[in-house]
């Protein structure tokens, strides 16, 4: 018997300002996603932006449903979008902000496990590494280097 230490690196930046400009700006589109959010059963509205190798920006908000679990998070919103509408395209970065609409939201809201899975199913397919950033309302911004690293142990096709 022996233990296994698996390891997840983030870099954590202060605050907007201090992402590449490149995010900043796939950041700012999340927020204008985010706008769209059609959340009133949670009041957590969210919104995702990703950016895609032909210079296209693709945003997501969370849509909720009266019958819940068939409401869909803003991440899955977005990258299902992608992957029908630029099926050739590789997916480069995807930004995430996320907050309450009762309570203010000030640390950085990880994608949840379900969106994790959804996100690497396109990391496997394209064989390169899908850059995540996510914040709350304000402050800290989160940035892991791929999809993986937010997701050790993976379930995926190799093992079908
Ligand atoms: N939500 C997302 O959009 N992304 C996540 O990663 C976590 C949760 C949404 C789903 C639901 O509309 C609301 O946030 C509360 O769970």
């Amino acid at each position: 018997m022996k233990d296994i230490k698996i390891e997840s690196i983030l870099t954590v930046y202060d605050n907007i300002e201090e992402l590449p400009e490149e995010v900043s700006n796939l950041m700012d589109h999340a927020m204008l996603a985010r706008k769209n959010s059609y959340s009133p059963y949670s009041k957590f509205s969210v919104g995702a932006a990703i950016l895609l190798d032909n210079h296209q920006i693709v945003l997501g908000s969370n849509q909720e449903n009266a019958s819940y679990p068939s409401g869909l998070c803003a991440e899955r919103t977005a990258i299902y979008y992608a992957g029908s509408q630029f099926p050739e395209a590789k997916i480069l970065k995807m930004a995430i902000i996320a907050g309450s609409r009762i309570h203010q939201t000030m640390t950085p809201i990880p994608p949840c496990g379900a969106c994790r899975q959804a996100i690497a199913e396109y990391e496997v397919k394209q064989d390169a590494p899908i850059e995540i950033y996510f914040m709350g309302e304000t402050g800290k911004v989160v940035k892991s280097h791929s999809l993986a690293n937010l997701l050790p142990l993976v379930f995926d096709k190799s093992v079908l």
